[in-house]
């Protein structure tokens, strides 16, 4: 199922997120902004165990995230989101994969991936601010579910509805939160109106 985020302050700040005029510095600082806002609802039904803690004045008991959280950036435009992440979870587990495209096929092709070991129920969050075909997201997903990891969320800063529904008709149940459904993609595959190339904008490599 896909949750797209509403809230006016996502919709401000994806506004100047996607102007052309906008700075390198300050679109990375709203991406991992929007990360958070977005991140925020999508961790929203995580399970929590009960704690015994101690304040200055009384025990109670509180609660503590039952499962270990592993984020997987795409590379490379989804480590634009983790600093957005691991603000919200600091003690989250990191892995990386890395797709290039393949010119002729078009399909993703994997050439790195980086998981951490020992996962304890692992809740996976795979970050790309662009869903634009989905395809390496679905890659990715079928990666993981191949190490039988299968409690996995997408979250992007922007999406296409072909993205979504590739991801959906691939992997019904995993849930993608994101902050705007665009229209449509190009004959180049990039989202409009959407934000031109996130990873040249993040890294400042055009
Ligand atoms: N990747 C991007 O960076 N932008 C798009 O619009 C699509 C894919």
């Amino acid at each position: 199922m896909y949750h797209e985020n509403t809230h006016p302050l996502v919709k401000h700040k994806l506004t100047i997120l996607r102007d052309a005029a906008t700075p390198q510095q300050l679109f990375r600082e709203l991406a991992s902004e929007l990360t958070m806002l977005i991140a925020y609802e999508a961790m929203r039904h995580l399970e929590t165990t009960p704690v015994p803690v101690n304040t200055p004045l009384a025990g109670t008991i509180g609660c503590k995230i039952k499962n270990d959280i592993v984020i997987i950036p795409i590379l490379r435009a989804g480590v634009g989101m983790l600093d957005g992440m691991l603000s919200l979870v600091p003690y989250a587990r990191v892995g990386f994969v890395g797709m290039y495209r393949d010119q002729e096929t078009k399909q993703p092709v994997p050439y790195y991936e980086k998981l951490p070991r020992d996962l304890k129920d692992p809740h996976f969050y795979v970050i790309d601010p662009m869903l634009a075909t989905g395809r390496s997201i679905v890659a990715t997903i079928d990666s993981l579910k191949e190490k039988e990891f299968d409690t996995i969320t997408v979250i992007s800063l922007i999406s296409s509805p072909e993205g979504i529904k590739t991801v959906e008709e691939a992997h019904p149940e995993v849930d993608i939160y994101t902050g705007s459904i665009d229209e449509c993609l190009d004959e180049n595959e990039y989202i409009i109106p959407g934000l031109g190339d996130a990873g040249d904008r993040l890294f400042g490599t055009k």
